[in-house]
């Protein structure tokens, strides 16, 4: 018999749901077609995707022209901060003041790399607003940041080691606010961003609710395929296309689309719309009991973020005396998989700089674990996940000599 898997890493990758695989299956090798093409197979293709960004649109309670198609979250978030950057930067406005970028600390790497590319090349200057030990970013402290060069504010929704959530409705109407008393002074609008990779699944990601401008959600983190993704972008918001090429997405993108991924993500977000209350109860229920059973029946571990403000699937914990490492490859020896941060910086020893953020040490950083669970996560699996947990770290405390 075959060794027992546990997957516990949803937040790095979700199975592909088999009603979505279902719904992609034709447009591998029946209905093969380029949308972009004119006759019967590129039309077919071009419906399907167009069904697709109806289903999104839904989802996101917007126009499906506001909906460009991506390869997903990587280069939803280049698209939205260099091309808002770009596009204040072409604008032929006379005096033409260096444009001012406000995103946070602990946001994902594929935020955080391009921002230090603006910066390097002299195309923006960032502010990275600093993130609380509770790992909720302040209101207060991104409106302390606004200068009148300010032309973007990027602050993902839910972050993806910790899963704390960010106040994005409230900061959506703080910089409302801010754009009416900016209009008055012929000052640039300060456009709103959020990556919504690690929301979409359990909060409510409706555009006008959250006062955005650009949205990113990507497929694979809700039961879709690799590789597909969308940025919404509120219509009238100038924007720069920056991949050269053909002249696909209302001429916002180049790239032959990826049909079966984006009719794989359409499905995935329908089914996450439908089926959103349940997931949250589940992976909530499961969690806590989780959370309850490690705190208690493990010694000296405590929560790395606020308890109450995180999305329901999210655990992270820290393990006095022991090496993420180790209890990573100890459990995988096990069959269970889980992650020691995100999964774009494993095999990195640095310590995570979403922990740093918040002020972890980087001695306590090295104890993190990360724990995700998912809509298929059993009962029975996070009972052996704890049973196994509880033996590995008590393996490396005695080899550690503690
Ligand atoms: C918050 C967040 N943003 C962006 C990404 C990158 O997503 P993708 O794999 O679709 O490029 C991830 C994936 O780990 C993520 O968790």
């Amino acid at each position: 018999m075959g060794k027992k898997k546990i997957y516990l890493d949803y937040a790095s990758t979700t199975p592909v749901d088999p009603r979505v695989f279902a719904a992609m299956k034709p447009y591998f090798s029946q209905k093969f077609g380029n949308p972009s093409s004119l006759h019967s197979f590129g039309r077919e293709a071009g419906d399907a995707v167009e069904y697709a960004r109806r289903l999104a649109a839904d989802f996101f309670r917007c126009d499906p022209l506001e909906i460009v198609f991506t390869s997903g979250a990587t280069e939803s978030n280049n698209f939205a901060i260099k091309g808002a950057a770009i596009a204040f930067t072409s604008r032929k406005n006379g005096k033409k003041a260096k444009p001012h970028i406000i995103t946070t600390q602990f946001e994902h790497s594929c935020v955080l790399e391009t921002c230090k590319k603006l910066e390097e090349r002299g195309i923006a200057e960032i502010t990275y607003a600093k993130i609380p030990s509770d790992g909720i970013v302040r209101v207060e402290d991104i409106k302390k940041s606004i200068k009148d060069s300010t032309i973007l504010v990027s602050v993902m929704y839910a972050n993806n080691e910790i899963g704390t959530i960010q106040p994005i409705k409230e900061i959506g109407k703080m910089i409302k606010a801010e754009n009416t008393k900016r209009e008055k002074k012929n000052l640039p609008k300060i456009l709103f961003h959020t990556d919504a990779v690690q929301a979409v699944n359990y909060l409510d990601c409706k555009v006008d609710n959250l006062g955005v401008d650009f949205l990113t959600a990507s497929a694979h983190k809700i039961y879709g395929p690799k590789g597909a993704g969308c940025l919404y972008i509120r219509k009238n918001t100038p924007i720069r296309r920056i991949q050269d090429g053909g002249g696909h997405e209302f001429g916002l993108r180049a790239g032959t689309l990826n049909v079966p991924g984006i009719v794989g993500f359409g499905a995935a977000l329908a089914l996450a719309e439908k089926e959103r209350k349940k997931n949250y109860k589940m992976a909530e229920k499961m969690r806590d009991y989780m959370f309850a059973r490690i705190l208690k029946e493990v010694k000296g571990v405590k929560l790395n973020g606020s308890k109450i403000k995180r999305i329901p699937n999210n655990a992270n914990f820290n393990f006095r005396d022991v090496e993420g490492e180790g209890m990573l490859l100890g459990l995988d020896m096990k069959g269970i998989a889980v992650s020691t941060g995100s999964a774009c910086s494993a095999g990195d020893l640095r310590p995570s700089h979403v922990l740093t953020a918040i002020g972890v040490n980087e001695e306590e950083s090295h104890g993190s674990l990360r724990v995700t669970l998912g809509k298929y996560t059993t009962k029975q699996e996070v009972d052996y996940f704890i049973q196994t947990l509880k033996e590995v770290v008590v393996r490396l405390r005695k080899i550690a000599g503690k």
